[in-house]
């Protein structure tokens, strides 16, 4: 082969209950990719089981992702959407890739540290081996492009850093097989023949990163323990302006330019998602609202915020009511990607020098 085919890949874990941020961030953005290349939009439930959860809830909320996917517009005959646990390549390149990845580039992840807390040596094995299922997940389907929250950059990077050290390790067995694509950037360290793309993040802009409505400088979080923190996708227009109005603000006026955000991380984020969901710029929001104050920003926003985000709950309330549609859509999309993850796990194990006897073709 002389490249990739370009494919999309992205994950969104199935834990608590879905909020704005998971809908601005990264749902909304799945949609438009959808008609550029072929895209696998996967409900990660391996991933959620790296900290404790409780089996019903779980099952709500794999089906409850999968609405969401589907209300937001993503289209199931054009995309893939399934959840991991039913494609096993999954869970066996990861272990592959827990043979592949150093202990001290895991020890660098600064999401384990930070979920672990204080307490790391009682996290799970699972917890710290995490971006390794991620990398497979991604790799499984040799992914090129990956939407993903500015969160997850250090993932990917450690997902390319895993293709790498493969590519290399295995350079002369891929060459062997007759499994490589051409390298477009061959380096001292990259041979010119690969077997996975080193995949490109595709970061959700400053406008996309949705903050607690408590604290500025805290990503909008489904762990977060207060609820007042977060507009969830489930929540009525009711509970949705009490929020807002309850939202931490500073006692200024809006500025009529961006800059003047600077330092005022609330405010910031308000304009943030203000823009977000009107589909403009903050600095168009700040010319229709600066000079005002956030008495008056604030109803404006509870009514785009419910007038954008009505349709979509009431799309997803309606899915979550038919668990077998949901499952139906699940069950297609499991069998998709697994006609695309197989042919590569068959690949895989070549290289590895894994005797074949059942598997092989
Ligand atoms: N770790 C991602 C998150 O918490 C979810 C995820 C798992 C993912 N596998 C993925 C995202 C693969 C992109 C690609 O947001």
């Amino acid at each position: 082969m002389t490249a990739f085919e370009p494919r999309v890949f992205s994950g969104v874990q199935p834990t608590g209950n879905l909020h704005l941020g998971n809908y601005l961030g990264a749902v909304s953005r799945f949609v438009p990719l959808q008609d550029q290349m072929p895209s696998v939009y996967c409900v990660v439930d391996l991933h959620a089981i790296t900290v404790w959860q409780d089996p019903a809830e779980l099952m709500r909320a794999t089906r409850e992702v999968t609405a969401a996917y589907l209300a937001a517009g993503v289209d199931p005959k054009k995309a893939i959407i399934f959840n991991q646990s039913q494609v096993k390549e999954h869970s066996e390149l990861a272990w592959m890739f827990n043979c592949i990845a150093r202990m001290g580039w895991l020890r660098r992840m600064t999401q384990f540290k930070e979920k672990a807390g204080k307490n790391a040596e009682n996290a799970s094995v699972g917890l710290f081996a995490y971006p390794n299922l991620m990398a497979a997940d991604i790799l499984a389907y040799r992914a090129t492009h990956v939407p993903v929250g500015d969160d997850q950059k250090q993932h990917l990077e450690l997902t390319r850093d895993i293709a790498q050290k493969f590519n290399n390790d295995y350079a002369e067995r891929i060459v062997e097989l007759g499994l490589g694509v051409t390298n477009p950037e061959p380096t001292p360290e990259s041979p010119a023949e690969l077997y996975f793309p080193l995949p490109e993040p595709l970061i959700a802009g400053p406008a996309t990163r949705i903050m607690s409505l408590r604290d500025g400088s805290k990503k909008m979080s489904k762990s977060d323990p207060s609820d007042l923190s977060r507009i969830n996708l489930n929540d009525d227009a009711e509970t949705i302006a009490k929020k807002i109005k309850k939202a931490k603000t500073d006692p200024d006026a809006l500025p009529s330019e961006v800059e003047g955000l600077k330092d005022r991380l609330e405010a910031d984020n308000l304009v943030g998602i203000y823009a977000a969901l009107a589909g403009t710029t903050k600095a168009d929001v700040l010319k229709e609202y600066g000079g005002q104050q956030f008495s008056a920003f604030k109803p404006a926003l509870s009514d785009l915020a419910v007038e954008k985000l009505a349709p979509m709950t009431g799309e997803i309330r309606r899915l979550v009511a038919d668990p077998t549609a949901i499952d139906a859509v699940l069950k297609d999309g499991a069998e998709r990607a697994a006609a695309i993850a197989e042919p590569v796990l068959h690949d895989v194990r070549r290289i590895f020098g894994f005797v074949e006897a059942r598997f092989g073709r």
